[in-house]
């Protein structure tokens, strides 16, 4: 090769092979396929699950099943107390870990005048006192690792505000200011903290919508279909990478062009 010619390094086939990660929520939906991707690109993952055992345990068998390494961890995100035994669990089984991804999350929908204290509480203490509680548990492991990484899963509803998700869309819009705070007081360890926020993606939460609303939201999307899971997994994949070395504070839309 002459000496005007830079050498251009092939991508690493498996980028996250030193890393081990946390997805809340990955029994199914959204959180499955970013278990899948991490795991695809060589992490190990712990997969938690709050009441779908057998959904969780067939995601980790597909990871072990494919080479990779996963264990299904137990906790209601909500529960401090179940986060720290979990924390612990993982600890003991994959050791620290270097990335977390804050994605379990709920709905309860109700239009303002009808929404009950318990439906704006319940809702807050999964989506947002849930992050809070995994964050907390976690952060010392974030902080000290040299990939770390904060990842949290909001949504284009905590952007836009949505009919009938005065509790979600207030808990996805905390998510940004949460993640905005926990990226300047990271900043000085190199570790970062990002949102994604999809847009409206097929999986059973989206199910729960009824059909007629489903077609007047898809109305508004310039891309005119929802999301795949599988469209929000890539943006995951490169905030848990080097690539993202110099990214922090940053909320990221995957939403078909609904918001900008
Ligand atoms: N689907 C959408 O249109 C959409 C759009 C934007 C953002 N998001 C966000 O993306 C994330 C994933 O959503 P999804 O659509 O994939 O939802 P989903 O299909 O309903 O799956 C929810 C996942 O979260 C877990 N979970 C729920 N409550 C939990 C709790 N208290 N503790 C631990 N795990 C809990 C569930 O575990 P179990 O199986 O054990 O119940 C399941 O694995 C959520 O934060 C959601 O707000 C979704």
């Amino acid at each position: 090769m002459s000496e005007t010619v830079q050498r251009l390094e092939p991508l690493e086939r498996r980028p996250l092979s030193d890393r081990t990660c946390l997805v809340t929520g990955s029994s199914r939906g959204i959180g499955r396929e970013i278990a899948f991707e991490l795991a695809r690109c060589g992490a190990d993952v712990a997969v938690n699950y709050r009441s779908s055992e057998e959904r969780a345990r067939q995601v980790t068998e597909t990871i072990e099943a494919n080479g990779e390494t996963a264990v299904p961890v137990q906790a209601d995100v909500a529960d401090p107390e179940a986060v720290e035994r979990m924390a612990a669990e993982v600890r003991d089984e994959l050791g620290e870990i270097d990335v977390l991804v804050n994605n379990a999350g709920i709905t309860v929908d109700r239009k303002f005048e009808e929404m009950t204290y318990e439906d704006w509480q319940t809702v807050i203490d999964v989506n947002l006192n849930g992050a809070f509680n995994c964050t907390k548990a976690f952060y010392e492991d974030i902080k000290t690792s040299e990939h770390g990484r904060l990842i949290n899963i909001s949504s284009v509803v905590g952007q836009q505000g949505n009919y009938g998700q005065a509790n979600y869309a207030t808990s996805k819009g905390g998510l940004f200011a949460f993640t905005r705070t926990l990226a300047l007081e990271l900043a000085s360890t190199g570790s970062t903290a990002n949102c994604v926020a999809p847009g409206f993606t097929e999986t059973d939460m989206l199910e729960k919508v009824p059909e007629r609303i489903q077609e007047k939201i898809r109305e508004d999307i310039p891309l005119d279909r929802f999301a795949d899971p599988e469209d929000v997994v890539g943006m995951v994949r490169f905030l848990a990478s080097d690539h993202a070395d110099y990214m922090t504070g940053q909320v990221i839309g995957i939403n078909g062009g609904m918001e900008w």
